[in-house]
């Protein structure tokens, strides 16, 4: 049974997986004739790729070209929508809560070294404790990915809270109506990072219905289990990087009041296999 709903999705994959071909396409060509660019392109998932394909072909169980070409794009899909859409998010939230900004930008900035760069000792956990409140609060009001969980029930019959779910029943964890539930959290359109960082605020959730909150299935937009991101790592330390230079070297703000928007809910976004903002005009005005 096909919905109207998937049918458009399908028709719109379809032109991204044509257009994603077209850019392996070209990728192949330019690595034939010695044309890539630069070592990022030479090291990159995409070229290594080939090289593997290139040097096992002709063996037993090697994969054909046109797997390859499959096995990259599956990676390009999963990869750059869901980490455009936590970024852009981000970005968002950002611009529109000046203050919540300042304060990540005193994080960062006291966490670089004496030329103003960034280092990898400010992404360990105890020093980036404002940075990953930040990427939490985004995930609670504006996951990337709306349904973070999918798990099949092949046990059996389970009951919770009364209800019973069947054995095989599909379950998912919406992200989204739990963490923007009043009765869970106070305030649920204010983006607010100290919910996550404020030890007295994780002790006051605790024997209370917001204690799923601080549940790790609820953490983060990876799913879990056997089919958990396996970009997950990348995808966190990417944004991270990223967000902190930008933090570090613009102050970012929406572009006029002309925009009308004052909640997030203000911003448009697609609700397709990710929820993408239709990011506001911005203003960025240099640090330093
Ligand atoms: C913020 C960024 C990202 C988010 C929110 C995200 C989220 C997810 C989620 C929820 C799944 C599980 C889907 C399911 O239930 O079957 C998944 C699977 C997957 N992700 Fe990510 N992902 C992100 C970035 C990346 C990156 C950077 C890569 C590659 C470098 C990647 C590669 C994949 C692949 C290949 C799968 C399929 C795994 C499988 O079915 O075995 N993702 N991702």
């Amino acid at each position: 049974m096909k919905s109207s709903k998937y049918s458009t999705f399908e028709a719109n994959f379809a032109v991204a997986r044509k257009i994603a071909s077209q850019k392996i396409e070209n990728f192949k060509e330019r690595k034939a004739n010695g044309e890539l660019l630069n070592d990022f392109e030479k090291n990159s998932y995409a070229g290594l790729a080939i090289d593997r394909y290139l040097s096992s072909a002709g063996e037993e169980g090697a994969l054909e070209e046109e797997d390859v070409g499959e096995i990259i794009m599956v990676a390009l899909i999963a990869a750059l929508d869901t980490t455009s859409a936590m970024l852009n998010w981000c970005i968002v939230h950002l611009a529109m809560n000046p203050n919540v900004q300042e304060e990540l930008f005193k994080e960062i900035s006291s966490n670089i070294t004496a030329e103003g760069n960034l280092t990898a000792d400010y992404f360990s956990k105890s020093n980036s404790a404002y940075l990953n409140a930040v990427l939490r609060e985004n995930h609670r009001i504006t996951p990337p990915i709306a349904l973070n969980l999918t798990k099949e029930n092949v046990t059996g019959e389970i009951e919770i809270h009364d209800v019973t779910l069947p054995k095989q029943s599909m379950v998912v964890l919406d992200t989204r109506s739990l963490g923007m539930d009043p009765n869970v959290v106070k305030d649920p359109d204010t983006f607010d990072p100290s919910r996550w960082f404020d030890e007295e605020q994780v002790k006051g959730r605790k024997g209370t219905s917001a204690e799923v909150l601080d549940h790790p299935l609820y953490r983060e937009p990876f799913s879990a289990g056997a089919r958990k991101c396996p970009g997950s790592r990348v995808a966190n330390y990417e944004a991270k990087v990223m967000l902190s230079q930008l933090v570090l070297d613009w102050k970012i703000s929406l572009a006029s009041d002309d925009q009308k928007i004052e909640s997030w809910r203000d911003v448009p976004y697609f609700n397709g296999l990710t929820v993408q903002p239709t990011v506001p005009e911005l203003s960025f005005e240099k640090r330093h």
